[in-house]
């Protein structure tokens, strides 16, 4: 259980750190609560106009989870694995450092998936591709492929962590709400309009 818990708190502070602020800050794109949609992730970032730094939140906040799983399963075993992972997701959306206000959480998501599943992983990547392609909106692509993962995971045989899917399929609609509000309206922004 302390094992545990130590992984847990590893988890959710790889996950706090808010790339997409940080990599704003560093390269002078101006404060992402001010641009778009107000959040910190890869997709408001684009709409500073900065491709490459976009591309490295989407990787840094992926990647932060990713890290969370791969270091917790080396040295403690899945179960610490799947906590760091979803303490990762916990992280990036209620950090500290930002009085709990943080991302929404998909790049998040996916990245623990690659981690842990690695199929669902990419099964989940490519559902976001494919919605991106056709409707070129990303919240939506988002939420689709947060709501997809759980049959993923039953069909890709990970049944063990469909529990955990469900419950950050919840998140990421809750984290999504003023997406799903601008959503029902035909308001929601396409890929890199402001
Ligand atoms: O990854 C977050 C995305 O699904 C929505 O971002 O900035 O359009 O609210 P945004």
């Amino acid at each position: 259980p302390t094992t545990l818990g130590l992984w847990a708190l590893i988890g959710y502070l790889l996950g706090s750190i808010p790339f997409g602020m940080v990599l704003a800050a560093v390269m002078g794109l101006g404060n992402l609560r001010s641009i778009g949609s107000g959040n910190i992730g890869a997709t408001n970032v684009l709409r500073t106009g900065n491709k490459l730094a976009a591309a490295l939140t989407l990787i840094l906040d992926g990647g932060k989870a990713a890290v969370a799983v791969l270091l917790a399963r080396a040295f403690a075993g899945e179960d610490a694995a799947q906590l760091a992972g979803l303490m990762a997701f916990f992280g990036h959306c209620f950090p500290v450092w930002l009085k709990f206000k943080g991302g929404k959480g998909v790049a998040t998501f996916l990245g623990l998936l690659l981690a842990l599943a690695w199929p669902v992983g990419i099964a989940a990547c490519l559902t976001w591709l494919a919605t991106a392609v056709i409707a070129r909106i990303s919240s939506l692509s988002a939420l689709v492929a947060a709501a997809t993962s759980t049959f993923w995971m039953v069909v890709l045989g990970y049944g063990q962590i469909i529990v955990m899917g469900a419950a950050l399929t919840l998140l990421i609609f809750w984290t999504h709400r003023a997406n799903i509000a601008r959503l029902r309206k035909g308001e929601e922004p396409r890929i890199g309009q402001k």
